[in-house]
């Protein structure tokens, strides 16, 4: 029986079916594989990590009795599946907390929502009776994210003796937004989440927006706010891998001596990955002076394909980029380079590489890559930040800080990066990479731990 459980719906290993029908197991990075891995190094506690089988692989090796020591993986009915983590997990509650809304057309509760919604309480409740089948006697339960929202208040009533926490890495949307779900969902799903002893957050305001919309309270329950960090160290030696040197040879060929304003994002909706171009165009536009003398590299790694809305969003990134390339492009200068694979050695090069650093999301639970650029950039790099960043409480006073809304604002903002005294510059990313640094994955995970048994 284990002393502490984790449950997230992506775990820290997937599979993939090779030709000859073998499976390869890919390993995961991340916050929490780090995290956890300092309790599994802490002798006399066991871990588990119960997750969901994703793929065709991670069925297939659940059905084969592969895996690895430590993880357990769920197979859900691929149809529950699908409803609970497309239907409702990434089309609700992603678009809820996210503020994403296009208020005339969406969102719409149906009949066919409430059917997407029971597979989304039976699959939380395929992660409740796991869990409750492998804790031990006051075993310490991390719940992780909006996927497994319902958990905490299932497992309390399964096994009232053991310790739940949540963590929400996402915003929490405010009351306004949140009252548009339907009564008896939006009342079911904060009494899932207040069945946790603790709730965490990444920010104050997320944790604030949270108990704005708990109507009767939190009692019983604690809000605390946990700010996600980079590990320095680690960080830095990814960076400097022989595949990522090779990378950022290939890009330093393709940029020259020029300037470079870096983003990296996952092509999710709520990234603003489209205004960022426009604020781009808007520089060369208002600021001829940087015409041929800047190179914008923005890697837009592929998300959540299986939903219209994303795949539609990422071909219109790609496009709007192009349209920028004809429209000022010449024979020697590609004003935009766009990178839609997921290389992760590209953006660590392309981090390495960049003078001014661009995050400007709507709404952002942290956004991590605003941390990670200022730590691993060479010559120091002007953060352009939106408000709309978790990570704006902790970094404005080192930002140029935007609303993500006002183009004009980020085009303005982009041309201060670029026009920086260096001294300046890195002055303020040797603060930006201290606090960006202060408080690393393992800790991170060990102050929660810590707090649950308080
Ligand atoms: O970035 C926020 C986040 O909720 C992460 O906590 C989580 O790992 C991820 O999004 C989920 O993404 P995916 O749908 O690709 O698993």
């Amino acid at each position: 029986m284990a002393t502490v459980l984790v449950a997230s719906n992506r775990g820290p290993v997937s599979y993939v079916r090779g030709e000859d029908g073998s499976l390869d197991a890919r390993r995961g990075g991340g916050g929490l594989v780090s995290g956890l891995s300092a309790v599994s190094s802490d002798a006399p506690q066991e871990s588990l990590w119960v997750c969901a089988a994703l793929g065709e692989g991670d069925r297939e090796a659940v059905r084969r009795g592969v895996g690895e020591p430590g993880v357990r993986m769920l197979e859900i009915p691929p149809d529950v599946y699908d409803d609970a983590y497309n239907g409702i997990a990434n089309s609700v509650l992603w678009f809820l907390h996210h503020h994403l809304y296009d208020i005339p057309r969406a969102p719409v509760f149906d009949a066919d929502f409430r059917r997407r919604w029971a597979s989304y309480r039976a699959y939380n409740r395929a992660f409740a009776e796991a869990l409750a089948a492998e804790a031990a006697e006051g075993a310490a339960v991390l719940v992780q994210d909006y996927h497994l929202a319902l958990v905490p208040g299932q497992l309390r009533a399964l096994r009232p003796d053991l310790r739940i926490s949540h963590f929400t890495h996402t915003p929490w949307a405010s009351p306004d937004y949140l009252r548009m779900l339907p009564d008896d969902i939006r009342e079911e799903l904060m009494s899932g989440m207040l069945g946790a002893d603790e709730l965490g957050f990444h920010t104050t305001v997320w944790a604030s927006a949270f108990q704005s919309c708990a109507d009767g309270g939190t009692a019983g329950t604690r809000v605390s706010v946990h700010p996600l960090g980079v590990d320095a160290d680690e960080l830095r030696a990814l960076a400097h891998r022989p595949e990522v040197d090779e990378k950022l040879a290939r890009l330093r060929a393709e940029v020259g001596d020029r300037r470079t304003i870096v983003r990296v994002d996952r092509t999710e909706l709520s990234k603003n990955i489209l205004r960022g171009l426009l604020a781009y165009r808007e520089l060369l536009t208002v600021h001829p002076e940087w015409r041929e003398r800047v190179v914008h590299l923005a890697s837009a790694y592929p998300s959540r394909q299986d939903l219209d809305v994303y795949r539609d969003y990422t071909a219109s990134v790609a496009e709007l980029a192009e349209r920028i390339n004809t429209e000022f492009g010449t024979p020697g200068w590609q004003p935009v380079l766009v990178s839609v694979q997921d290389d992760f050695a590209r953006s660590l090069a392309a981090y390495r590489l960049a003078d001014v650093a661009l995050v400007n999301p709507v709404r952002d639970g942290m956004n991590l890559v605003a941390k990670e650029i200022p730590v691993v950039s060479e010559a120091g790099c002007a953060l352009v930040l939106s408000t709309g960043a978790g990570a704006y409480e902790e970094l404005k006073d080192d930002a140029l800080t935007v609303n993500p809304f006002d183009v004009s604002a980020t085009a303005e903002a982009l041309h201060t990066a670029l026009s920086m005294p260096d001294a300046d510059r890195a002055d303020r990313t040797k603060r930006l990479a201290a606090t960006a640094t202060a408080l690393p994955p393992q800790r991170w995970f060990l102050d929660q731990l810590e707090a649950l048994s308080r």
